[in-house]
């Protein structure tokens, strides 16, 4: 049976495409990476690696994606091989459908967060408890306990609920399901986003608790401070930043892109959707968070926060400074705010269910639903263990391997072909084809030489933190800095199951190779060509 799902409307696409980019990394990841980096120090990098590197891989995602489309291939595995026959590139797609499923384990438990902080809010759980009280919730949350040394449920069932609707929608289908989620998220969220940013700008040291302007915080992260050019830690941070939050590097903008017309123009399509993404980033992800944790608790505090809370931050901190503004205002930016990350969230893990979905219904001919709950059923499995082994480090192993170190190889891998194996000239013209602005050729030659250099710079760059990361330095560091029992206990604990997430990681990609594999075969039994 023929994959026959397609976009409902352009403005549907573009909405649903900067809703796969606008996600829990604009509002959550950016803050805190630009404070790990220095504020300031961060924002150069950042910005050289948007437009050397963001803006042409965007053209490259797009056009490879609209490509394979047009030759009925939905994931990676298959738009590579129409890409160029050698075997080798179906491969390096098994990490289009694998990054996907990895990250989506621990991003729908993010989400999952959300939905529970914003219940939270209404419900005034949050009302009368100190900063340091509502940092405790946080930390008994993940740990699965109810304050009173109890195991709760309340994690496990906010979840599920989550992965629930996830499937539900995407069983909808593309213009049934996802492009409607994106046409009420996207224009909820910015409205949203809007009023918490004014907000934030507007805080008086002195007045409702603040010990600082709103301003302050702003003027932390934007004013520039050139120190960090020569450094690779930031720059390396840039970029992993730049592509989680474009999605690059995933499989998941080439199967948005595979479901356009032949015909239809991706160019400015993917320049509407990639710079909306940045206008949510850089305007309204930079003027929440920062500005109104650093109004009332100060550079310092808020830059030691980030170094153990990480994405926890929003989540550790906001309902107690809400609950300065007094109690109903406490409310309403309680559900704005988490509402407002619900709805970046779920149009981003949505983005991350239709390669799987793509390749189960163009290889085994499965229909929609069946294929969206196969989707919810893996994602559930891997999920499980981040859920259940927060504490252990399940969760960021994921995050490091999946949602950072797989992003960086796959892009590197996929622009080679694009630009080096399916050749610049012909890539050229996919990318112009029907385009209904005039791309500047200068994207020719960054698309060829600079973004690829660029790329494996930064890979060749990585190697050895990631060669650390497997020998497990940090970890062993700390076992032999210590001599407390309970401790080294912990310690080891935590190197099992970090141990268990990576070989459970490996696994996955195998099988998933496995199937591109078996679907290969059997299209060649079946004689159905590849391209
Ligand atoms: N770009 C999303 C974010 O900023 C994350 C994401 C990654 C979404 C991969 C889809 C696919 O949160």
């Amino acid at each position: 049976m023929a994959n026959t799902e397609a976009w409902g409307s352009r403005v549907g696409l573009i909405l649903a495409m900067a809703g796969n980019a606008v996600g829990l990394g604009n509002f959550l990841r950016f803050p805190v990476q630009a404070i790990q980096n220095g504020g300031g120090a961060f924002i150069i990098p950042y910005i050289v690696c948007f437009l050397l590197m963001g803006l042409p891989l965007l053209f490259v995602e797009w056009s490879s994606g609209r490509f394979g489309g047009s030759k009925g291939h939905h994931s990676t595995p298959f738009i590579f091989d129409s890409m160029d026959r050698r075997k080798f590139w179906k491969y390096v797609g098994v990490f289009g459908i694998f990054t996907n499923v990895a990250v989506a384990a621990y991003y729908c438990y993010l989400e999952s967060w959300t939905l529970s902080w914003m219940w939270n809010s209404i419900t005034g759980e949050f009302s009368g408890q100190t900063q340091a009280e509502v940092a405790t919730y946080f930390g008994n949350y993940v740990s699965l306990e109810d304050g009173a040394g109890h195991f709760s449920w309340m994690p496990i069932f906010f979840w599920l609920l989550c992965l629930l609707l996830n499937t539900w929608i995407l069983s909808k289908g593309l213009s049934g399901g996802v492009e409607k989620a994106a046409k009420i998220g996207m224009p909820l969220l910015l409205i949203f986003g809007a009023f918490l940013a004014y907000k934030a700008i507007t805080i008086k040291a002195g007045s409702e608790g603040a010990t600082f302007d709103g301003v302050v915080g702003l003027n932390f992260l934007w004013s520039p401070d050139f120190s960090s050019i020569w450094e690779p830690k930031v720059w390396l941070a840039a970029a992993g930043q730049v592509f989680f939050t474009l999605s690059l590097g995933m499989g998941s903008i080439q199967c948005y892109a595979s479901y356009i017309k032949k015909k239809d123009d991706i160019a400015l399509n993917a320049m509407s959707a990639g710079w909306m993404n940045e206008f949510v980033e850089v305007v309204l992800g930079s003027a929440i968070l920062i500005p109104i944790a650093v109004g009332y608790l100060g550079i310092d505090q808020v830059v030691e926060m980030t170094k153990s809370g990480g994405l926890g931050l929003g989540f550790m901190t906001m309902p107690y400074l809400f609950e300065q503004w007094g109690p109903v205002m406490a409310i309403i930016a309680g559900v704005f705010w988490f509402g407002l990350l619900f709805f970046a969230g779920i149009t981003s893990s949505l983005a991350m269910g239709t390669p799987v979905m793509g390749f189960l219904e163009d290889e085994y001919g499965w229909r929609r639903k069946p294929a969206a709950w196969a989707f919810g059923g893996i994602v559930f499995l891997l999920g499980l263990p981040t859920v259940l082994f927060f504490n252990e480090g399940v969760f960021d192993e994921y995050d490091y391997w999946a949602g950072t170190v797989s992003l960086v190889v796959f892009a590197l891998l996929e622009i080679i072909l694009f630009a080096w194996v399916f050749g610049m000239d012909k890539g050229w013209r996919e990318i112009t084809d029907g385009a209904d602005i005039k791309v500047p050729t200068i994207f020719k030659f960054f698309i060829k030489w600079i973004t690829p250099v660029l790329l494996g710079y930064v890979f060749v760059m990585s190697c050895p933190g990631i060669w650390d990361k497997i020998m497990n330095v940090d970890i062993y560091k700390a076992i032999s800095e210590t001599t407390d029992p309970a401790v080294l206990e912990s310690l080891h604990t935590k190197l099992l199951y970090v141990n268990i997430s990576r070989a459970g990681l490996l696994l996955l990609w195998l099988a998933i190779a496995y199937l591109v594999y078996h679907a290969y075969k059997k299209r060649i039994k079946e004689g159905r060509f590849t391209s």
